[in-house]
Protein backbone atom coordinates (compact mmCIF):
# COMPACT_ATOMS: atom_id res chain seq x y z
CA UNK A 1 0.00 0.00 0.00
CA UNK A 2 1.06 3.49 -0.78
CA UNK A 3 0.87 6.44 1.32
CA UNK A 4 1.51 10.07 1.09
CA UNK A 5 0.64 13.04 3.40
CA UNK A 6 -1.81 15.47 1.90
CA UNK A 7 -0.71 18.76 1.01
CA UNK A 8 -3.95 20.11 0.49
CA UNK A 9 -5.89 19.02 3.08
CA UNK A 10 -4.52 18.86 6.77
CA UNK A 11 -4.65 15.55 8.69
CA UNK A 12 -5.02 13.25 5.25
CA UNK A 13 -3.49 10.77 3.76
CA UNK A 14 -3.64 9.52 0.16
CA UNK A 15 -3.63 6.06 -0.59
CA UNK A 16 -3.44 4.02 -3.23
CA UNK A 17 -6.11 1.42 -3.23
CA UNK A 18 -6.26 0.24 -6.45
CA UNK A 19 -5.26 0.50 -10.49
CA UNK A 20 -7.33 1.28 -12.79
CA UNK A 21 -7.59 -2.21 -14.44
CA UNK A 22 -8.78 -3.64 -11.53
CA UNK A 23 -12.83 -1.70 -11.65
CA UNK A 24 -14.07 -2.77 -15.06
CA UNK A 25 -16.36 -0.02 -16.27
CA UNK A 26 -20.28 0.07 -14.83
CA UNK A 27 -18.63 -2.36 -11.60
CA UNK A 28 -17.62 -1.70 -8.38
CA UNK A 29 -15.20 -3.51 -6.29
CA UNK A 30 -14.74 -3.82 -2.63
CA UNK A 31 -11.33 -2.34 -1.32
CA UNK A 32 -10.15 -3.05 2.79
CA UNK A 33 -7.65 0.44 3.79
CA UNK A 34 -7.31 2.02 6.69
CA UNK A 35 -9.33 -0.82 9.04
CA UNK A 36 -12.27 0.94 6.42
CA UNK A 37 -14.15 -0.83 3.89
CA UNK A 38 -14.88 1.00 0.50
CA UNK A 39 -16.95 0.75 -2.66
CA UNK A 40 -14.94 1.61 -5.41
CA UNK A 41 -17.07 2.21 -8.53
CA UNK A 42 -16.00 2.74 -12.13
CA UNK A 43 -18.57 5.30 -14.34
CA UNK A 44 -17.98 5.82 -17.26
CA UNK A 45 -13.93 6.17 -16.53
CA UNK A 46 -14.60 8.05 -13.59
CA UNK A 47 -14.06 6.48 -9.95
CA UNK A 48 -15.98 6.81 -6.72
CA UNK A 49 -15.37 5.44 -3.54
CA UNK A 50 -17.85 5.37 -0.63
CA UNK A 51 -18.00 3.26 2.59
CA UNK A 52 -18.62 -0.02 1.57
CA UNK A 53 -21.49 -0.91 4.73
CA UNK A 54 -25.15 0.10 3.93
CA UNK A 55 -26.25 2.29 6.54
CA UNK A 56 -29.44 0.61 6.80
CA UNK A 57 -28.00 -3.17 7.90
CA UNK A 58 -24.67 -3.52 6.48
CA UNK A 59 -25.08 -4.66 3.13
CA UNK A 60 -22.25 -4.67 0.95
CA UNK A 61 -22.26 -1.82 -1.68
CA UNK A 62 -19.52 -2.93 -3.72
CA UNK A 63 -21.23 -5.96 -4.60
CA UNK A 64 -24.31 -3.52 -5.87
CA UNK A 65 -26.37 -3.35 -8.70
CA UNK A 66 -24.26 0.05 -10.48
CA UNK A 67 -26.94 1.72 -12.78
CA UNK A 68 -24.93 5.32 -14.24
CA UNK A 69 -24.68 7.01 -10.79
CA UNK A 70 -26.36 4.95 -9.05
CA UNK A 71 -25.80 1.92 -7.09
CA UNK A 72 -28.21 -0.20 -5.11
CA UNK A 73 -27.94 -2.67 -2.08
CA UNK A 74 -28.47 -5.80 -2.82
CA UNK A 75 -29.71 -6.45 0.38
CA UNK A 76 -33.23 -4.09 0.53
CA UNK A 77 -32.67 -2.14 -2.13
CA UNK A 78 -31.70 1.43 -0.82
CA UNK A 79 -30.08 3.11 -3.49
CA UNK A 80 -27.07 5.83 -3.61
CA UNK A 81 -25.46 8.42 -5.41
CA UNK A 82 -21.85 7.14 -5.65
CA UNK A 83 -20.42 10.36 -6.96
CA UNK A 84 -21.84 11.92 -3.59
CA UNK A 85 -22.75 9.56 -1.10
CA UNK A 86 -26.22 11.10 -0.92
CA UNK A 87 -29.44 8.92 -0.87
CA UNK A 88 -31.44 8.59 -3.41
CA UNK A 89 -33.89 6.01 -2.16
CA UNK A 90 -34.68 6.80 0.80
CA UNK A 91 -33.38 10.11 0.12
CA UNK A 92 -32.70 10.94 3.84
CA UNK A 93 -30.35 8.19 3.75
CA UNK A 94 -26.54 8.95 3.20
CA UNK A 95 -22.91 7.58 2.93
CA UNK A 96 -19.63 8.75 3.59
CA UNK A 97 -17.95 9.37 -0.31
CA UNK A 98 -14.06 10.00 -0.52
CA UNK A 99 -11.98 12.07 -2.34
CA UNK A 100 -10.51 10.04 -5.36
CA UNK A 101 -7.81 10.71 -7.66
CA UNK A 102 -6.42 9.18 -10.42
CA UNK A 103 -2.78 9.34 -11.33
CA UNK A 104 -1.65 7.17 -14.04
CA UNK A 105 -2.82 3.72 -13.86
CA UNK A 106 -3.44 4.30 -9.81
CA UNK A 107 -6.12 5.18 -7.89
CA UNK A 108 -5.95 6.86 -4.48
CA UNK A 109 -8.25 8.27 -1.94
CA UNK A 110 -7.93 10.51 0.38
CA UNK A 111 -8.57 9.61 3.96
CA UNK A 112 -7.88 10.93 7.84
S1 LIG B 1 -28.81 -3.44 4.12
FE1 LIG B 1 -28.75 -2.08 2.43
S2 LIG B 1 -30.81 -1.65 2.02
FE2 LIG B 1 -30.88 -2.92 3.78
Amino acid sequence: MFKRACLSHEGMEEIKIAATDQVPEGMGIIVEVGGKSLALFNVHGEYYAIDNTCPHRGGSLGDGFLEGERVTCPIHGWQFDVTSGKGVAPPGAAIKSYKVDVRGEDIFVEME
